[in-house]
């Protein structure tokens, strides 16, 4: 698929089969969020966790249910497969963990459109997970690590189809 077909296709899919995908597809996903821009090529700053756990993603799921006071969400939207990023932070570079994270997780978006698949960023379950010590060990992050963002990646129930036209949704001003 080429690039500008990718990035019009892409959208955050929240309908997922419960059908995994194959350790191919993830290898290369996870290998495009690598080749994402990271400051100062820190690369060892980030860190990736993929889970495809169902009673982890049970876990997280029930802990943002509490969190946001919602018994019916449902954060992961059925996806099989969610990947978080975390990073260290940098008090010189405030939160360039998460810029960093952001960049990697749209790589990994594009690819998984590239492959078909539905992803989508994930932030609000993070704020509950990250506030519950006991949850945040089971990503089993290295020691000064912290989740910035997320993406559930999987089969999505309707197929991705639409090419949406390229529109100017944010505001620009161009300075000549
Ligand atoms: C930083 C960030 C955080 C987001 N967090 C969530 C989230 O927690 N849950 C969710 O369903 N979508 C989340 N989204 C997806 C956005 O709602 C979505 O990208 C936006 O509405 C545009 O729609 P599109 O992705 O289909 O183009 C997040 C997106 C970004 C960039």
């Amino acid at each position: 698929m080429e690039l500008m077909k990718a990035i019009a296709m892409r959208k955050s899919t929240r309908s997922y089969k419960p059908e995994q995908i194959s350790d191919e597809s993830l290898d290369i996903i996870l290998k495009a969020g690598c080749a994402a821009p990271v400051g100062m090529g820190a690369y060892n700053s980030m860190h990736m966790t993929v889970i495809q756990n169902s009673d982890l993603l049970e876990k997280f799921t029930n802990e943002a249910r509490k969190t946001f006071k919602n018994p019916n969400m449902n954060p992961f939207y059925g996806a099989p497969t969610l990947v978080v990023v975390s990073g260290k932070q940098n008090e010189k570079a405030p939160a360039v963990e998460v810029a960093n994270a952001a960049c990697i997780v749209e790589n990994m978006a594009l690819a998984a459109t590239d492959f078909g698949l539905g992803s989508v960023y994930l932030l609000g379950f993070l704020f509950a997970i990250s506030a519950n010590t006991e949850l945040l060990k089971k990503l089993n992050l290295p020691d000064g690590f912290v989740p910035a963002a997320a993406l559930a990646i999987g089969y999505p129930t309707e197929p991705l189809t639409k090419v949406k036209e390229l529109k100017q949704t944010i505001e620009v001003n161009v300075i000549k």
